[in-house]
């Protein structure tokens, strides 16, 4: 069984699918924000776990906040970090700290549309199919080994929001049953290629 930190910036809709799943559930021990408004924050106190706001502006680098996370990661006892909507670069001094234990849940086909204007940046290419894509993370943005992907239909008329809303319902049904598979150790990295049991 693995313990994990949920980091997420946004609204939280992600970590609510995830708190659904009782084993999911069970092994997360914190949420961590670098946002203090973020609704995940919420969800996770009114959850009855542990919450904790990093703010990007206290630290004088990426680097300094990276390991300011990787700190708060490690004293709530968390050996694995699943980032759910989390919109802050970590730096590689993070992922070291957790090699092969952080996922992350991404609203593209990567490699297509890395960065956090995935879904607008699907729209501006006019593409018919975008997705989800849910990896492993390594030291590059939006990259490391894939676990799976889905493709979201683009529909005519769709805006930024109606397309990310129907790009989230597919989250949340593929992301708390990988993280489920992920804390009981039935899904793990290694090395550059997912292995499962
Ligand atoms: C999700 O679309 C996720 O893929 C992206 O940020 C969004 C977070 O949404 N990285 P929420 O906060 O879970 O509602």
């Amino acid at each position: 069984m693995i313990d994990i930190a949920v980091l997420a910036s946004g609204s939280g809709t992600n970590l609510a699918a995830l708190l659904e799943v009782p084993e999911v559930r069970e092994r997360v021990m914190i949420v961590i924000s670098d946002r203090a408004d973020a609704g995940a924050l919420v969800r996770a106190r009114e959850a009855g776990i542990n919450a904790r706001v990093v703010s990007y502006r206290s630290f004088p680098d990426r680097r300094t906040f990276s390991i300011a996370v990787a700190d708060a990661v490690e004293d709530s006892g968390a050996k694995g970090v699943v980032l759910a909507g989390f919109m802050r670069i970590l730096s590689p001094e993070f992922i070291d700290r957790f090699p092969g234990r952080v996922l992350n849940v991404h609203p593209s086909l990567l490699p297509l549309f890395p960065g956090a204007r995935a879904v607008e940046a699907a729209l501006e290419a006019g593409v018919d199919v975008t997705g989800v894509t849910v990896h492993f993370v390594d030291e590059q943005v939006d990259h490391g080994p894939v676990i799976e992907q889905v493709e979201v239909p683009v529909l005519p008329g769709d805006d930024a929001g109606t397309l990310h809303e129907r790009i989230k319902a597919v989250e949340h049904r593929i992301y708390p049953e990988i993280v489920s598979r992920f804390v009981t150790g039935r899904l793990w990295q290694d090395g550059d290629r997912v292995a499962e049991s």
